[in-house]
């Protein structure tokens, strides 16, 4: 039994807690860690009973945890995976990675010296649809891939808390409206999962990014709400990411697959393909699982039978790559080679 400890038990970590009680006959959170202890009360009743730390650095040195799942504000991530890596703790982590490219090269020198497992909890890939898409693309349905569509639109939550209480970096949600926890804006949280996307089904390496980055409907953010990502992959493919929280687009596809035989498009529930040439699309109707479930059962997995997972820190490193891209192409108003990132 993997016995499991959470870091950081605010929003997300409910979907994870979720997912952990699902497969609980293979592992079992044992311990969780917040600044504010209401925060890992509740966790720890969800799961059943846990014990609770205020320091995540105490709940590395507790000898019944062997891998934490790391729940963090983003300008946490570094100091917890290099200090969980150290710890010998195996280690699922919220997206992003972390905040810069060097920081990520000290939790992947951290990650190897200490030999752990890393996985990205890039829960999206775990989309049923997702799933469908990737060997249906490795088959050929859709023949030569020339361009993909990678998309995530919706108008603000009340998640970015700005009010009057300072903005600390523990207060729920209100470290997004700040650069230095967050990282950027919205492509840095909500656009990681199309870049990921993106990046996964393309199954190519990516060479060049550019991005027009805008804020429409969020001033109290320090950066965009609004991104719009082109990038270019070396087997003459491009791809596009739209990520934004201020569209209240039309429960649309979120992705698009187009190549020489045809177009595959899918939703969360639905994927569609239309053959070249052919009036009607083929649609099938699929179930929406639990993508936090599915990726833990993966990392459990993973851990068992010693294996790589699906997003390994490689690609977590380049997700952030293409993201800090993005960013330096939309400040310097210019087309980014991705390997001088
Ligand atoms: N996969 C997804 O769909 C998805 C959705 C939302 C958030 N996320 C990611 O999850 C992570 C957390 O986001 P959230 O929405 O849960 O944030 P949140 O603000 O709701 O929760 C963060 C928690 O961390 C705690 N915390 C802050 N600093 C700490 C520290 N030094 N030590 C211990 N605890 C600390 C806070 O008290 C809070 O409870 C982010 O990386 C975010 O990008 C992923």
């Amino acid at each position: 039994m993997l016995g499991v400890g959470i870091i950081g038990c605010g929003g997300i970590s409910n979907g994870h807690a979720r997912g952990w009680n699902a497969n609980g006959d293979r592992a079992k959170v044992v311990a969780v860690a917040d600044v504010v202890d209401e925060a890992a009360q509740t966790r720890a009743a969800q799961v059943g009973g846990a014990k609770t730390y205020a320091d995540f650095n105490d709940l590395l040195q507790d000898p019944n945890v062997d891998a934490v799942d790391i729940c963090l504000p983003h300008h946490v991530h570094k100091a917890a995976a290099v200090a969980a890596a150290n710890a010998k703790k195996h280690i699922l982590i919220e997206k992003p990675l972390c905040l810069t490219m060097d920081e990520a090269k000290e939790i992947e020198a951290a990650v190897t010296a200490n030999g752990v497992t890393l996985m990205c909890a890039h829960n999206q890939v775990f989309m049923e649809s997702v799933q469908q898409m990737k060997p249906r693309i490795e088959d050929g349905l859709v023949g030569d891939v020339y361009w993909i569509h990678s998309a995530d639109c919706f108008l603000s939550r009340p998640f970015i808390r700005t009010g009057s209480a300072a903005l600390a970096s523990h207060a729920p949600g209100s470290w997004r409206a700040k650069r230095e926890f967050m990282g950027g804006g919205e492509l840095i949280d909500t656009g990681y999962h199309p870049t990921y996307r993106l990046l996964y089904l393309a199954g190519a390496k990516a060479l060049t990014v550019s991005a027009v980055l805008t804020n429409h409907r969020l001033p109290q953010l320090d950066g965009e709400d609004t991104a719009q990502v082109l990038v270019t992959f070396d087997n003459g493919a491009t791809g596009q990411i739209l990520s934004s929280w201020a569209m209240n687009l039309p429960s649309g596809y979120m992705i698009h697959v187009v190549g020489d035989r045809g177009t595959l498009s899918a939703g969360a529930g639905r994927l569609e393909f239309k053959a070249n040439g052919m009036d009607q699309p083929a649609v099938r109707e699929l179930e929406v699982p639990d993508t936090f479930t599915r990726e833990i059962e993966h990392f459990i997995g993973c851990l068992e039978n010693g294996e790589t997972p699906v997003q390994s820190l490689a690609d977590g490193i380049a997700t952030l790559r293409l993201i800090r891209g993005a960013y330096q192409s939309a400040e310097e108003q210019r087309i980014v080679q991705l390997d001088t990132v």
